[in-house]
């Protein structure tokens, strides 16, 4: 996929969001064989996913600290059919805004008990649910004082696993989105929107978690951008 068939995606190059400038490809796509995308890649093994993987603050000797809440969707094709038996994994930093990864230096603490780190398939009608607390902001390299606003990434494969899509997923009223180069790298303001999830309360759990709904639409007018 490229730029030319996705054009709410954001541009390869974001000048306003720094590394996109050292990764961003200096020669035009190749244009692979038409029918190279259409072979259905191997199936994700159901044994690749286990019980409780879709249940992220149960994998500790407690719970982790946090605001606990459940994101629910629906995958969808361009249609809006289900997209049935997909493979949708998320990643996020811990309540303090911190990631379980070597690399991730913030001067924030480590969670024991949450690794931040997901995955599901979606059910015949295209629900996946995930149970996982409030990820921090936190601080990154872009430019002096810049904070990412609270966001979980998504990976997605739809039918076509040779076609991995990745996302960010915000949260509604985050004074942080307006000044962010990643979000703002959406050109296309309804677009953007698509990547804020919604408050449903009743998508939680009565009196135990905070409840979110995020539909992602993998094609079409309607899609929620990727590449981010
Ligand atoms: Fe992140």
């Amino acid at each position: 996929m490229n730029d030319m068939t996705r054009p709410l995606d954001p541009p390869y190059d974001a000048p306003d969001y720094g590394s996109t400038r050292l990764r961003a490809p200096h020669e035009p796509p190749m244009d692979p064989p038409a029918d190279l995308l259409d072979v259905p890649g191997p199936l994700v093994p159901r044994a690749f996913v286990h019980d409780g993987d879709n249940d992220l603050t149960t994998h500790g000797r407690s719970a982790p600290l946090g605001e606990k809440m459940i994101v629910a969707g629906r995958l969808l094709d361009a249609d809006g059919r289900p997209i049935r038996d997909s493979l949708v994994e998320i990643w996020q930093a811990n309540a303090s805004g911190r990631y379980h990864h070597p690399g991730d230096n913030h001067d924030a603490p480590l969670d024991p008990n949450f690794k931040g780190i997901g995955r599901t398939f979606t059910d015949a009608e295209g629900w996946y649910r995930f149970v996982t607390i409030k990820a921090g902001s936190y601080p990154w390299q872009n430019h002096p004082f810049a904070w990412r606003p609270q966001h979980i990434h998504f990976s997605l494969l739809g039918n076509a696993p040779v076609q991995r899509l990745i996302t960010q997923m915000y949260f509604p009223g985050d004074p942080l989105l307006a000044i962010d180069p990643i979000f703002q790298s959406v050109p296309d303001p309804q677009a953007r929107s698509r990547l804020v999830a919604t408050l449903h309360l009743q998508t939680g759990i009565e009196a135990i978690a905070l409840g979110y709904r995020f539909d992602i639409v993998l094609a079409g007018a309607k899609s929620t951008p990727v590449g981010i």
